[in-house]
Parts: structure tokens; sequence; C-alpha cells
């Protein structure tokens, strides 16, 4: 935890990455945010209604990054292009012990494709792996799924707070890879001329937009 700036609104933001929580209702998104941002958990959690997001800010590569990860209610089926807007990684998640709610995630793929940016970084996430006699999705299916489809995959709980930081710290890093690669290609054009058409008019954007505030119904932590 030695390099985490948890609160420091003092130092510089060099990124804000904005991650979207996505799957079926009731598989545990509101709480994995809890965990990871509060470091806290409810075993009575309310489904989400509407639209939420929670910040936390940590060091990768020596440059302080700000995660802003937001959360929405499952069975909020009209999802709004705002929520994905912007959005630089989605963690995907499914209940390993509710079969269906890993059936739907090839829908979830669907309206991540539909409305999300084509380069975003997809976490497949088997929550509530304190369920293990409950289990209903071997693991082994998730994980030939998520091969399949280009995801990356962990299963997490949530209540034990297994994983739950690993797997935030693993979608921020290839984030973070995938920026910072862009920059790398801008800057050796620029070097070189920048004469290939390739990059032209290529902008690094960096979302650090708030919602609309009409969306904002409980957002925690402030902005700096
Ligand atoms: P919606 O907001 O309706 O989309 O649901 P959600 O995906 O946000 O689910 P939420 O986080 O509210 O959790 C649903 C239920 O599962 C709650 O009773 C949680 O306490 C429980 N839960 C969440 N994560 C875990 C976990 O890792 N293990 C166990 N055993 N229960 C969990
Ligand atoms: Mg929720």
């Amino acid at each position: 935890m030695s390099n985490l700036y948890r609160g420091d609104f003092n130092s510089k933001i060099d990124y804000v990455f904005k991650i979207v929580l996505i799957g079926d209702s009731a598989v545990g998104k509101s709480q994995l945010l809890a965990r990871y941002a509060r470091n806290e958990f409810s075993l009575d959690s309310k489904a989400t209604i509407g639209v939420e997001f929670q910040t936390r800010t940590l060091e990768i590569d020596h440059k302080t990054v700000k995660a802003q990860i937001w959360d929405t209610a499952g069975q909020e089926r009209a999802v709004t292009s705002a929520y994905y807007r912007g959005a630089m990684g989605a963690m995907l998640v499914y209940d390993i012990t509710k079969r269906q709610s890993f059936d739907h995630v090839v829908r979830w793929l669907d309206e991540l494709r539909s409305h999300a940016d084509k380069n975003i970084v997809i976490m497949l996430i088997g929550n509530k792996s304190d369920l293990g006699s409950l289990r209903a999705v071997p693991v082994e299916d998730a994980k030939e799924f998520a091969q399949r489809e280009n995801l990356f995959f962990m299963e997490t709980s949530a209540l034990e707070a297994t994983n739950v930081e690993p797997a935030f710290l693993n979608i921020l890093t290839e984030i973070y890879r995938v920026v910072s690669k862009k920059a790398l290609v801008a800057n050796e054009e620029a070097e070189s001329g920048g004469n290939s058409s390739l990059l032209k008019g290529t902008k690094i954007v960096v979302p650090g937009q708030e919602p609309l505030p009409a969306e904002r119904k409980s957002s925690c932590c402030g902005y700096s």
C-alpha cells in the first residue's frame, strides 16, 4: 500500500483513467467498487440507482494516476452512451454462483462494442470467489472464454478482499501501457518529421470529464 496516494489531492495528477463497471444486477459491482475505493463491504448492499462514481489515486510507473470508476445498475438496460463516453477500461463482472450472469457476458460485450471506444481495455471478473461451494461457473470456462475474446480475467471476492486490489491495478496498468505507448509513438512521429498519415490528427486524450449534472446522483471524494 506504500505506493498509494489515497486522498492526497495535493499531488499533481498526471492521468485520469475512466473505468466503467458493467454486468448483471447483484453480481457485486458496487461492492467491488466500495472495497477498492474505501476498503468497505456491505452484505445488504442495495441495488444501484442511476449512475455514480468514485475515485482513487495511485502511482503507476512514477506517474500519479487518478482512477475514476463508474458504477450503474445492472438492470438499467438503457445505459446511456454517456456512461461509456471516454471510458478507457471496463470491468465486466459476473457472479461465479450464477450461471446466468456468466451467460449474459456476451450481451455485455456486444453493448461495450457498440458504445465504447474500440481500444477499451476489458477485464472479465468472476466475483464471489468466497462462495466456492456454490460455484456454477468453472474457472476453466471463464478462462477459455476470456482468451477467445481477448479479455483479461480474474476471480475476486469483494467480501474477503481477494484479488480486488490486483484486478484494479491490472486494468489500470494495462490502460497506462496503452496510453504511454500511444504517446511514445506520437513523440517518435513528431521527432522524425511526422509525415506518416497513420497518426495525423491523433490527439492523446485523457478523459477527465465529470459526469453530466443530471447523472450525478451521489459522487464521493470530490475533485481536485
Ligand atoms: P446492481 O447495483 O443491482 O447492478 O448490483 P451490483 O452488481 O452492484 O451488486 P452489489 O454490489 O450491490 O452486491 C449484490 C449482493 O452481493 C449484496 O448482497 C452483496 O453483499 C453481495 N456480494 C457482493 N460481492 C460479494 C462477494 O464477493 N461475496 C459474497 N459472498 N457476496 C457478495
Ligand atoms: Mg450496484
